[in-house]
């Protein structure tokens, strides 16, 4: 039997036999981006907010703006930023947002995805690691920080 035969007979799937070995390069780059929605932690899922609805409106709103293949849109576990949330974070950018809510998506695809200009108003800066906030006895937050420009911008709709 010859080497690369062997080979091909690990890797289970039988491609490449009898063909020259393929190459694959760690370019360290497989998505430009990705974006993780905290989905499967205890808050942001659905009681601080629905980091369900968002995460499904990044993937239709990627989808939608031609970024498929490009962005990866991932659920996460908890991000360690409990009270703060839905969290979502895009790398390699590093860029965090806090309290997204579904209607927020489409700016963050538009502004941050397509253009390459995170959505000031929605990032999030904090202590590097830790920053769960304590609950109240309802569960809420305590020392949540208000956002001042979106509630200013939601005022001035009405
Ligand atoms: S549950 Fe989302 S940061 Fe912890």
């Amino acid at each position: 039997m010859a080497r690369s035969d062997t080979a091909d007979m690990r890797r289970g799937d039988g491609a490449g036999a009898g063909t020259e070995a393929s190459t694959v390069e760690n370019t360290g780059a497989i998505f430009e981006r990705h974006v993780f929605v905290c989905t499967g932690g205890d808050w942001c899922a659905e009681r601080d907010g629905d980091g369900r609805g968002v995460h499904a409106r990044f993937k239709q709103a990627v989808a939608r703006a031609g970024l498929k293949g490009r962005v990866r849109v991932n659920h996460a576990g908890c991000l360690d930023q409990c009270g703060h949330g839905p969290m979502v974070v895009v790398y390699p950018d590093a860029v965090w947002y806090w309290g997204v809510e579904p209607g927020d998506v489409e700016e963050i695809v538009r502004e941050h995805l397509v253009a390459g200009r995170p959505v000031e108003r929605l990032v999030y800066r904090n202590r590097p690691g830790k920053n769960k906030l304590p609950r109240d006895a309802d569960d809420r937050p305590i020392g949540r920080p208000e956002r001042s420009g979106k509630k200013r911008e939601q005022a001035e709709a009405k």
